[in-house]
C-alpha cells in the first residue's frame, strides 16, 4: 500500500519465509508496483544484498518473536542501513496487552511437548487436540480465554507463523 501511495519511493520487504515473500511479490505484481522489491533471506545474511540506506525501517511483529541473535542481527541492520536522520518503527508485544494470547500459547506448548517431531509437527499435533476440545463446546469453555471463538481467531491469526509463536525458545527446532 505504501509503495502504491508513494510511487517515487523505493520499498524493500525482507522475511526468511519464502511463502510470505511469494505472497508479497504476487500482490505487488497484481498492483503493478515496480518500486517494491522483496527478498526471502535471513536477517543475518542481508549484508550480502547490498541494500541502500533507508529513511524509514519498519520492524513489525518480529522483534518479540525472535531469539537474541536475530534481535542483534536486526539492530546491526538498522545501524548499517538507517540514514542518520532516519526513523525506525519497531513493534514489541508486551503484557498486559497480549495477555489473552498466553493461555492458548501455553496449552499448545504443553501439549506439543508430548509429541515427537519438529516444532511444525508438534504444533500441528497440539492444535488438533485443542480443536477437538473446542468442538466439544463445554459450557465452561465459553467463559475462559480459550473459548471456541478465541481459539478460532487466534489459530487463524497464528497459523502461518505458529511454530515461532508457540516455540519461541532458544534452541527449539
Ligand atoms: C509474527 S511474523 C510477522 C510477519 C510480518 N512482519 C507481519 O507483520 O505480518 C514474524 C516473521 O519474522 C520472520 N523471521 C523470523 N526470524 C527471521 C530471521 N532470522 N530472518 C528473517 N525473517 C525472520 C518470520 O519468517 C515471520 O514471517
Amino acid at each position: 500500500m505504501l509503495a502504491a501511495m508513494h510511487p517515487a519511493g523505493e520499498f524493500y520487504g525482507i522475511d526468511m519465509m519464502p511463502a510470505h515473500i511469494d505472497h508479497a511479490r504476487c500482490l505487488a505484481t497484481e498492483a503493478k508496483l515496480p518500486n517494491a522489491t522483496f527478498h526471502a533471506i535471513d536477517f543475518g545474511a542481508v549484508a550480502d544484498l547490498k541494500l541502500p540506506r533507508f529513511d524509514y525501517i519498519v520492524v513489525r511483529r518480529v522483534y518479540t518473536w525472535v531469539n537474541a541473535q536475530v534481535r542483534a542481527d536486526l539492530r546491526s541492520f538498522i545501524d548499517l542501513h538507517l540514514k542518520p536522520d532516519g526513523l525506525v518503527y519497531l513493534s514489541y508485544n508486551a503484557l498486559p496487552g497480549r495477555a489473552a494470547d498466553l493461555p492458548l500459547q501455553r496449552l499448545v506448548r504443553a501439549l506439543g511437548e508430548s509429541f515427537d517431531g519438529n516444532s511444525i509437527e508438534r504444533v500441528a499435533a497440539a492444535l488438533k487436540i485443542v480443536h477437538s476440545v473446542r468442538d466439544l463446546r463445554f459450557r465452561h469453555s465459553r467463559r475462559v480465554p480459550c473459548s471456541p471463538a478465541s481459539i478460532r481467531q487466534r489459530t487463524i491469526m497464528l497459523r502461518p507463523i505458529s511454530p515461532m509463536s508457540f516455540w519461541r525458545r532458544t534452541g527449539s527446532r
